[in-house]
């Protein structure tokens, strides 16, 4: 019998994936993997409907020109160089597979998101991860020394993600800088994972593609700002001039996004931006994380306020994840899934707050049955 390659073994179950299945097996509320409750807001909603009977057929690779040029005019770059894929995920592999190849090194953060490593490892380049601090007291800091001295003659570019899952961080302007004259010395190419960009609890996060438009690749998805995580339209903005030279790996990897979604994200992203849909969402979403970030504290839990994303890191001394879902019925991702190289914070865990105020009640009142029944 033939054999799956080697290389399949990168295709293992995520737990992501193996938290929602036991949150199902459980009844657990799921607080696990990082997808809204409800529906897309109405205007999306309405787009899609119309694009349906009328954008039907594939799209260029590139992506249809009304969305390549939406999004040139929401993110402020020419529309010819935007790359419209399947979601961030297939963003990511193009440029894994379009940037890099074997012999080649690319410096990331650890944590790290889960599809990072194994995408490098795809397109033969080997994944270097610099751990991130968490210090109880300051939480989440960044080390431009250690990223600085993890650069070596192979170093090919820097994969970075800013609102930052899971830690929530929004590198600073200061940071950024740091991270750009590193990237012009060693002449490195930036991708900028920025899906979260418009989740963010603070001051707007600085895009890298505007301090370094030469070098920075910007990633993005309509799943997460439109909150239809299963739609799969997401985004490359390339440096000018460069996006036709994706176009030949973008081409086989899946052709093309969705032609009606794509339409419909199109007709959305002027709507979204005009009528204040990110304000509502940002403080919808500010809402719940207050609520469960108080309830976990009240609740023993150290807990590490993010400045952007829909999670929230947290410790706890007497919590993993696989007792949570099993014995209190909530499911929350262990912060193993974010480490490979480096040893994760002991009882470090993820949990999301884009979920309803009612499952997030009900989470915190299962916790709190859960630490009675213990006591
Ligand atoms: C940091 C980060 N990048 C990329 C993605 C993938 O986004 P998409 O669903 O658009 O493929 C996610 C999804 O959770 C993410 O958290």
């Amino acid at each position: 019998m033939p054999q799956l390659h080697d290389r399949a073994s990168a295709s293992q179950e995520s737990v992501f994936s193996r938290m929602s299945r036991l949150a199902a097996q459980h009844g657990a509320v799921n607080l696990g993997q990082g997808f809204p409750p409800g529906a897309p807001p109405p205007f999306l909603l309405r787009a899609a409907q119309d694009a349906l009977g009328r954008s039907d057929q594939y799209t260029p690779p590139a992506g249809l020109g009304s969305l390549r040029d939406a999004l040139g005019a929401d993110l402020g770059v020419d529309g010819a160089d935007i790359t419209v894929t399947c979601g961030a995920t297939e963003a990511l592999n193009v440029l894994a597979l379009s940037l890099y190849g074997p012999g080649d090194e690319v410096l990331m953060l650890e944590p790290v998101f889960d599809v990072y490593m194994p995408q490098a490892r795809l397109a033969g380049a080997a994944p270097v991860t610099v751990p991130m601090r968490l210090d109880p007291q300051a939480g989440w800091t960044f080390d431009l020394n250690a990223l600085a001295a993890a650069v070596t003659p192979r170093t090919r570019a820097l994969l970075l993600n800013s609102p930052f899952n899971p830690t929530g961080t929004v590198f600073t302007p200061d940071e950024l800088a740091g991270i750009v004259a590193l990237a012009r010395r060693h002449d490195l190419w930036i991708v900028s994972d920025e899906v979260y960009d418009e989740l963010y609890f603070g001051e707007r996060p600085v895009s890298l593609r505007t301090l370094a438009p030469e070098r920075t690749f910007t990633v993005g998805s309509a799943g997460k700002r439109l909150e239809a995580t299963g739609w799969r339209v997401g985004w490359i903005a390339a440096p000018p001039g460069l996006s036709a030279g994706l176009g030949g790996v973008r081409q086989v990897t899946s052709f093309c996004a969705p032609a009606p979604l794509q339409a419909a994200v199109a007709a959305a992203l002027p709507v979204a931006r005009d009528s204040g849909f990110y304000d509502d969402l940002r403080a919808g979403y500010a809402a719940r994380l207050a609520l469960l970030a108080g309830g976990l504290r009240d609740l023993g839990a150290t807990v590490f306020e993010p400045r952007g994303t829909y999670f929230l890191t947290a410790l706890h001394p007497d919590w993993t994840a696989q007792t949570l879902v099993e014995a209190a019925g909530v499911a929350v991702i262990p912060g193993e899934a974010f480490y490979a190289r480096h040893a994760a914070p002991h009882g470090l865990l993820r949990v999301a707050f884009c979920k309803s105020a009612d499952d997030i009640h009900l989470a915190l009142e299962r916790l709190e049955r859960h630490r009675r029944g213990r006591a």
